[in-house]
């Protein structure tokens, strides 16, 4: 198959769709990988890296989009690329239709297959979303412990203390994907950690996979107050899927903390956790609120972009190969995780939650790969 990577041309975005590993393995398997120049150079991978491993560079974006049977990206194409889309042409990637309306009409416009990232679901789990929480869950901690520091504002302590000190608490809400690799950061920091979440079951895996210093506790409003007066660092990365986050820490609860406490609110780019969160961008990314740090970055992993480029292609590159090999109809027909990637095929919606949001048609993906 043909397959094309174009640059990330989204403001601030430095991630790039495939590393020269995952087009080594695309082209191992027999198919053509163009690259647009300078597409990997924000994630640290030279277009010469590139071609040393077989890849085609194209200077523009035009020719990538005109010689791929199948784009793969990082977040969904923006205006300016929507005429370059080609009919039948098969787009992987992030799209977040349900945020937007006139990506959701230009796409279906396009004509394009629309698989994407967010959607992809195995066995209940979402295995594209799980390595950028993985990222930004570590980074909270990491982010955290930045803001503490007296010249950033904070409160002026060290996670891990040292010999005859104390370590800071860190609180972490929210006990899935982010929470875990925050505690755990903290944990390795040194910090002395609290872990709350409200499914006894993932309590329980949490007690007897987590350090000594993590302790998981039953997450309830009554145990959130008492927790918020001696933590040092909160991390929210609570999820209730579909539905926005709940509000956990309260305006009127800021004035219960130590001032210098930080708050870094993973869970922004579902509306935040916190009342007084606001999102906000790696160039400004905190605001003091009655002398409490509110960190609201809602694109976290954007600021390693190595890291993340890596792991996401860890993670799609399997999908990808599965696509190229077998085309996106067979692949989506024998395999329900990917068939539950697909949002748009050739004009019609076949994602229900996008058709309802948006009051479009919405047609069963079976109709249209089942013959
Ligand atoms: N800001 C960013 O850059 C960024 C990057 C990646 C992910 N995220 C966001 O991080 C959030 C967490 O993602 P995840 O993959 O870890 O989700 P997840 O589903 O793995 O974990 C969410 C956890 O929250 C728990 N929870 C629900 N209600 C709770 C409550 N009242 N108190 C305590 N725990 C509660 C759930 O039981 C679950 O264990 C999501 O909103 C995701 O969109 C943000």
């Amino acid at each position: 198959m043909k397959i094309g990577v174009p640059k990330e041309i989204k403001p601030q975005e430095a991630r790039v769709g495939v590393t020269p590993a995952g087009a080594s393995s695309l082209i191992q398997a027999g198919h053509k990988v163009h690259v647009q120049k300078g597409a990997g150079l924000l994630s640290g991978f030279s277009d010469k890296t590139y071609k040393k491993v077989g890849c085609v560079i194209n200077d523009k974006i035009e020719e990538i989009y005109h010689f791929a049977e199948m784009v793969i990206k990082v977040k969904e194409p923006i205006d300016s690329e929507y005429p370059l889309i080609k009919p039948n042409q098969l787009l992987f990637t992030y799209f977040h239709f349900a945020s937007s309306k006139k990506l959701t009409d230009a796409m279906i416009e396009s004509k394009a297959v629309c698989l994407a990232y967010e959607t992809v679901e195995d066995d209940g789990k979402l295995p594209l979303l799980i390595p950028m929480s993985e990222v930004a869950g570590r980074m909270a901690t990491q982010e955290g412990a930045k803001y503490l520091e007296k010249p950033q504002g904070g409160f002026g302590i060290l996670l891990g203390g040292v010999a005859g000190v104390k370590p800071a608490n860190v609180m972490v809400i929210g006990g899935g994907v982010a929470g875990t690799e925050a505690a755990l950061m903290a944990a390795g920091l040194g910090a002395s950690v609290s872990i709350l979440d409200t499914n006894l079951d993932r309590l329980r895996y949490l007690e007897i996979t987590m350090p000594s210093n993590v302790t998981p506790i039953f997450s309830n409003p009554f145990t959130i107050e008492q927790e918020i007066r001696r933590s040092h660092l909160i991390i929210g990365t609570v999820l209730i899927p579909g539905s926005k986050a709940p509000k956990l820490i309260t305006k009127n609860m800021l004035d219960k903390m130590m001032p210098g406490t930080v708050l870094v609110d993973v869970a922004i780019d579902q509306g935040g956790c916190f009342e007084t969160s606001q999102p906000t961008t790696h160039d400004d990314p905190v605001v003091i609120k009655q002398g409490i740090i509110h960190y609201g970055v809602t694109n976290m992993p954007g600021a390693v972009p190595n890291t993340s480029t890596i792991a996401l292609t860890n993670a799609t590159l399997n999908f990808a190969l599965e696509l190229a090999n077998k085309g996106w109809k067979t692949a989506c027909v024998e395999n329900q995780a990917l068939r539950k990637g697909l949002n748009i095929i050739q004009g019609r919606v076949v994602y229900k939650q996008v058709a309802e949001v948006f009051d479009l048609a919405y047609t069963d993906v079976s109709s249209l790969i089942i013959n």
